[in-house]
């Protein structure tokens, strides 16, 4: 049998969460395009419960969230031990996970209180790695809202928190993708919600998912320090056998529908907060590498560039994919537990055979 490399296009379960069919991606039904100016809270409820909420609903479950954003004193000790140079942030939130697991009340845990603490230990990552102290999350708030105050120590504008938002709903799911299916696969085995996200968090970090990001905008920065001409920086890059970052994707050849939306986001805020040099750097390479390649900016390209002008630092970019995808990661992990069908594949065997283990 002919097995497509990384199981390309092939169709391993069924679920209700979200869709990537015909490259249009929809949530429980709805495209992205019509749900991203929806507020975050509601577009997490719809992935958890694949139907929208009512208003009452609605405003229960944002107050339900926001009153789980603290941590248990223990947990804010064990995450400063853990944050200190030059450990990459990543590697803290794997471990602050599965952390999670041992210091929060598991018996009283539940999907919004899991995403609402891994909201605010990242936020908290933020803040211990850059020395500030934490900050607490503000009752009738939304979640959003209080996510940019708790890593930025600063109240956003509503402008910003609606830039934000379209970040948050648009990473939020993106059915099979690498983490998520690692996160389903574990919860196949019925393992605990820590267990799988703390997979779901390994899978990310590599640079050919979440980790991208952080590699975009290093290529940016490289790129504007030492006056390299894009292109040539590009081609250069390509010639000695390197993907660019933030380029192609499994699924969607003939472009990313995140990434239309979340240019015109980068391209508002670059303006904004004086990084439109960065933006024209973007829209070189962007035009090089479709005359070049044909290949699409993805979903990373221009986060990265948003992020940066939320004042984050390229070390902490794919902590924040994490914290929007956590509200997937959650929504496939239930379904995925209520299913009971345990994940095992079978391989085909290339190596060796008819060996004998030699008489001694
Ligand atoms: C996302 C990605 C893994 C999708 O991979 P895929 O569907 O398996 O496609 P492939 O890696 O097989 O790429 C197909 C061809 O396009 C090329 N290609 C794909 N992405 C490329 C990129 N970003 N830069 C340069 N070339 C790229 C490959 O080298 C390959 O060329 P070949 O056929 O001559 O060998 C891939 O595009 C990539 O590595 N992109 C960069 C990392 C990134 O931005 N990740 C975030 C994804 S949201």
């Amino acid at each position: 049998m002919e097995l497509p490399k990384g199981l390309a296009g092939v169709v391993v379960d069924q679920t209700k969460v979200s869709s990537t069919k015909n490259a249009v991606l929809t949530y429980a039904g709805y495209p992205i395009k019509e749900l991203k100016d929806a507020p975050f809270e509601e577009v997490v409820f719809l992935l958890w419960h694949t139907r929208l909420p009512s208003a009452d609903e609605l405003s229960e479950f944002r107050k339900r969230l926001v009153s789980e954003m603290v941590l248990p004193e223990k947990t804010v000790q064990l995450i400063t031990r853990i944050t200190y140079e030059p450990q990459h942030p990543m590697s803290i939130l794997r471990t602050t996970v599965s952390l999670l697991g041992t210091t929060n009340d598991v018996k009283r845990d539940d999907p919004p209180r899991i995403l609402a603490k891994l909201l605010t230990a990242i936020a908290a990552i933020i803040r211990i790695r850059d020395g500030q102290p934490i900050k607490h999350a503000q009752k009738g708030w939304g979640v959003v809202e209080n996510f940019i105050y708790l890593f930025s120590g600063q109240r956003p504008t509503p402008e910003r928190v609606a830039m934000f938002n379209t970040v948050m709903v648009l990473h939020a799911d993106h059915e099979f993708n690498a983490s998520t299916f690692t996160a389903r696969v574990v919860a196949s085995t019925q393992a605990d919600y820590y267990s799988c996200l703390t997979a779901a968090v390994c899978a990310l970090k590599g640079p050919l998912h979440g980790g991208a990001n952080e590699r975009v905008f290093k290529m940016l920065e490289t790129i504007r320090d030492t006056g390299q001409d894009p292109v040539q920086y590009v081609k250069d890059q390509m010639a000695s056998g390197h993907k660019i970052m933030g380029f192609g994707h499994r699924i969607y050849k003939n472009g990313d529908p995140r990434a239309v939306i979340l240019r015109e986001v980068a391209r508002k805020i670059a303006h904004e907060t004086d990084n439109d040099s960065y933006f024209v750097l973007q829209e070189q390479i962007k035009d090089y590498m479709f005359k070049a390649t044909h290949l699409h900016p993805n979903v990373d390209y221009y986060t990265a560039l948003i992020y940066h002008c939320f004042d984050l630092d390229k070390q902490t970019f794919t902590m924040m994919f994490a914290a929007c995808r956590t509200a997937g990661w959650l929504a496939h992990i239930v379904e995925q537990q209520a299913e009971g069908c345990l994940i095992r594949p079978s391989s085909e065997y290339v190596g060796e055979t008819n060996r004998h283990y030699p008489s001694r």
